[in-house]
């Protein structure tokens, strides 16, 4: 059977989306690679997030195209986002490109790849003449978020992302997500629930839920109840799966965060205690020309609150620089603002136009250089709070769920502290999927190091 190589850019979304497709074309016998070479279909899940993304994806296909020299019968795809936002343009482009499929037909990608596959053996064997065939499937398709459901898992695995909503109706004006991921729309709760049950008897002991703004999961759908919103009863149900041991979500937006949501934190222990919270900017003339429907005032509140419901929560954030407009003064305001709510840690990206958003065409737009200062000022405050975060935890234990062996250094083992931070350590096989306590002895501002106890 074909083997497969499937790289993904971008979000938590993608990795998962990409899960998906994984699990299909396994299932139809297909076997993954990581070796793009040994390939016989490449598929790339992509990200329009920024152009930079955009440009890695399109440059990576480029240059596998040349793989095409030894082995004519590849078959080439893009998926996702940019999938979706350029369609049959990539396929246009890119002479070897066979397939484009968007972001609401995911679950199609195996058959559509059967289809092309079949078609160049043919070709191979001189059954059919060289005529191009390509598939470009970039429709929108009701009940889609109810397809990515499923999972491979490698072994001992012990976290996993489920997938709970597709979407997005908020229309930040930088934002190019609404076009390429389509409107809000949520699966059910008990379909949900039944997900995350199969992946506990698998083994697994953490979900992360995922979603574009998760915590206005079900809004459209389903009704509130004795004052929770259908995103905190999703919670509670899931909480209660039994055997799961903790539970995370992202990423919420700041509208929509509410006391009730805010309350779990304090109540409901499989709940980790880590939110990431994006802020986008600390000025509120930049936020309202964002659309972000709230003031730097009401989000600090908001941090506030979830440090009193649960003391000690980690809180990381997302933030733009040099968005049109942005003057020396917004950009204080957000560097102060980063200040004061000391953030675990932060994503700080420089604003990228994009197609078809309303930020792309405001006037005022802020030259790369200004961007670029102010992102390595912004990037500098948040790695010193990050690193002052990392240190206050040497000395204590901290229990940590290993997910395996070290990227950097793989004769080592990497795990998250509730907190989120990744934890390094010593150990072996037996360490892997569990969860136990880890005397942390150093920081290096992006990991914590330290030697498990009594395990
Ligand atoms: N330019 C730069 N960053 C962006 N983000 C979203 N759109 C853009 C853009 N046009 C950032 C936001 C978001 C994160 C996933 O990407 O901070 O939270």
């Amino acid at each position: 059977m074909p083997t497969v190589f499937l790289k993904t850019y971008g979000c938590q979304m993608n990795e998962r989306d990409s899960e998906q497709v994984a699990r299909d074309l396994v299932a139809r016998g297909y076997a993954l690679t990581q070796d793009e070479k040994c390939a016989d279909v490449i598929l790339l899940n992509t990200c329009s997030v920024r152009d930079l993304a955009e440009q890695k994806a399109l440059g990576k296909m480029g240059m596998l195209g040349r793989l095409r020299e030894a082995k004519p019968e590849l078959v080439f795809g893009f998926l996702g986002c940019m999938a979706q936002s350029r369609g049959a343009e990539l396929t246009r482009d890119i002479g070897h490109v066979d397939l484009v499929v968007g972001t609401q037909k995911f679950h199609r990608v195996a058959d559509y790849v059967e289809q092309i596959w079949q078609r160049k053996v043919a070709l191979r064997e001189r059954l059919m003449d060289d005529a191009r065939f390509t598939i470009v499937d970039v429709e929108e398709e009701a009940g889609s978020q109810e397809t990515i459901r499923e999972h491979v898992l490698t072994e001992r695995q012990a976290t996993a992302f489920v997938s709970i909503m597709q979407g997005c109706n908020m229309h930040c004006t930088f934002c190019i997500v609404p076009s390429t991921r389509g409107a809000e729309r949520s699966r059910r709760i008990d379909e949900i629930v039944r997900e995350v049950e199969t992946l506990v008897a698998r083994g697994v002991r953490e979900v992360t839920l995922l979603g574009q703004i998760v915590n206005l999961y079900g809004r459209h759908e389903f009704a509130k109840q004795e004052g929770k919103s259908p995103f905190v009863q999703l919670i509670e149900a899931v909480h209660g799966v039994e055997g799961l041991r903790r539970l995370r979500f992202t990423s919420p937006h700041p509208i929509g965060f509410r006391e009730d949501l805010i309350e779990c934190f304090g109540r409901l222990p499989k709940l980790m205690p880590h939110v990431h919270f994006p802020l986008q900017s600390g000025s509120d003339r930049i936020l309202k020309a964002m659309h972000r429907g709230y003031t730097a005032e009401k989000y600090f509140g908001l941090t506030e609150k979830l440090r009193a419901a649960r003391p000690g929560i980690a809180i990381t954030t997302d933030i733009i620089v040099g968005f049109p407009g942005e003057t020396e003064a917004d950009f204080a305001a957000t560097r102060d603002l980063v200040e004061r709510v000391a953030f675990d840690n932060a994503f700080v990206f420089k604003y990228s136009p994009r197609r078809d958003t309303p930020a792309a065409t405001m006037s005022e737009q802020v030259a790369e250089p200004v961007k670029e200062e102010r992102n390595h000022g912004l990037l500098a405050v948040v790695n010193r709070l990050a690193k002052a975060k990392g240190d206050a935890l040497v000395g204590q234990r901290l229990e940590v769920l290993c997910e395996g062996p070290s990227k950097t250094n793989p004769s080592r083992l990497s795990g998250r502290s509730p907190g989120n931070k990744i934890v390094i350590f010593e150990g072996d096989a037996r360490h892997v999927g569990e969860i136990f306590d880890v005397r942390i002895e150093r920081s290096s501002g992006f990991s914590l190091y330290g030697t498990p106890v009594l395990f």
